[in-house]
């Protein structure tokens, strides 16, 4: 665990998978938590002091108490695509180095709104429950009646790498694809995925399925609040597998109540891994905690990457993924 003469000391804060673990031990003197929880606050500033890298997940706040703290820190690996956890001005100010995982990660969770999508749309999680409660007596012609996927409208909020994957697939369904980004796609990825871009009301208004792939900023907190759901149709659906804090989960709860919309798929929560009481007990929106891009393949690739960009920094080159890249001009 103590760094040798010109080998770098790394914090890593979470129990990952062992191969990753494993090749940034041959880079690094490696201090693991090896816990899959949240290492206390305390600890994790304890453990921090001195090292000159840290591996981290999300629920980690990576924030100027912890800066202050550790002078030493050259790098933060983010082990996620959303970095909404770190304080970006405030490290590359201290020349810190942010990366983050982008990429590997697209497909697997673009894969996983569709699951979000096709049980909400189709009752998947009411169905099998049914099921298990002994329910199936006979056959039903109007039992769990879900909402046709199939030549509906997706309106995708956020047409980013994992917007437009969750587009890419809604081909499959003959569907119509309408999104919003503060940036247009160019014509051909457009024509490609048959992509409409819209306002955020029209996208609303019109959508059948409305999916959240926007990163948390200050300028997309409760960007779906009262008034757009609201906007949305009663017989639309909406999914969550971005961040929790874009939709105002109180609202919610009082759209789903109250046949505003027909229903939600939520990966991601206000206040995780806090979920709000009021969505416990309804039966028409379908919780998971926040396995977005949890396949084992996935996982495997986030932390191969982040401990990649950790090493690359110590190691005085360019990391693959970088999130402040300025800072590495400067060294
Ligand atoms: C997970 O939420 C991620 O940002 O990768």
């Amino acid at each position: 665990m103590t760094p040798g003469p010109g080998r770098p000391a790394v914090l890593i804060s979470r129990l990952l998978p062992e191969p990753a673990v494993e090749m940034a031990r041959r880079g690094a003197a490696i201090d693991a938590y090896g816990v899959d929880a949240a290492m206390p606050r305390d600890e994790l500033l304890a453990r921090l002091r001195g090292k000159h890298g840290l591996i981290c997940v999300i629920s980690e706040a990576i924030d100027q108490e912890l800066l202050d703290a550790c002078p030493d820190l050259k790098v933060v690996s983010n082990v996620a695509v959303g970095y909404n956890n770190v304080d970006v001005a405030a490290c590359t100010k201290r020349g810190v180095v942010v990366t983050n995982t982008p990429d590997v990660l697209t497909d697997t969770t673009a894969d996983f709104a569709w699951a979000l999508l096709m049980a909400t749309a189709r009752r998947v999680v009411e169905a099998d429950r049914y099921v298990r409660e002994g329910r199936f007596q006979r056959w039903e012609y109007m039992v769990l009646l879900g909402g046709d996927i199939h030549g509906k409208t997706l309106g995708v909020v956020g047409f980013g790498r994992i917007g437009r994957a969750v587009a890419r697939r809604a081909q499959g369904f003959g569907m119509r694809v309408l999104y919003q980004d503060a940036v247009a796609a160019d014509a051909a990825t457009e024509r490609d995925l048959h992509a409409t871009r819209t306002d955020l009301a029209t996208l609303l208004r019109e959508s059948d399925f409305v999916t959240l792939h926007t990163p948390l900023i200050p300028e997309t907190r409760h960007l779906i609040n009262v008034q757009s759901l609201k906007t949305m149709k009663k017989s639309a659906f909406l999914i969550n597998a971005a961040r929790g804090p874009v939709v105002d989960e109180a609202a919610l709860v009082q759209a789903l109540r109250e046949g505003w919309i027909a229903g939600a798929g939520l990966d991601v929560f206000e206040e995780e891994p806090k979920v709000h009481q009021g969505l416990i007990g309804l039966p028409n929106v379908v919780l998971a905690p926040h396995i977005g891009s949890g396949s084992s393949e996935t996982r495997l690739k986030m932390a191969t990457l982040a401990v990649e960009n950790c090493l690359a920094v110590l190691g005085g080159k360019t990391p693959p993924t970088p999130v402040n890249p300025e800072v590495l001009t400067r060294r």
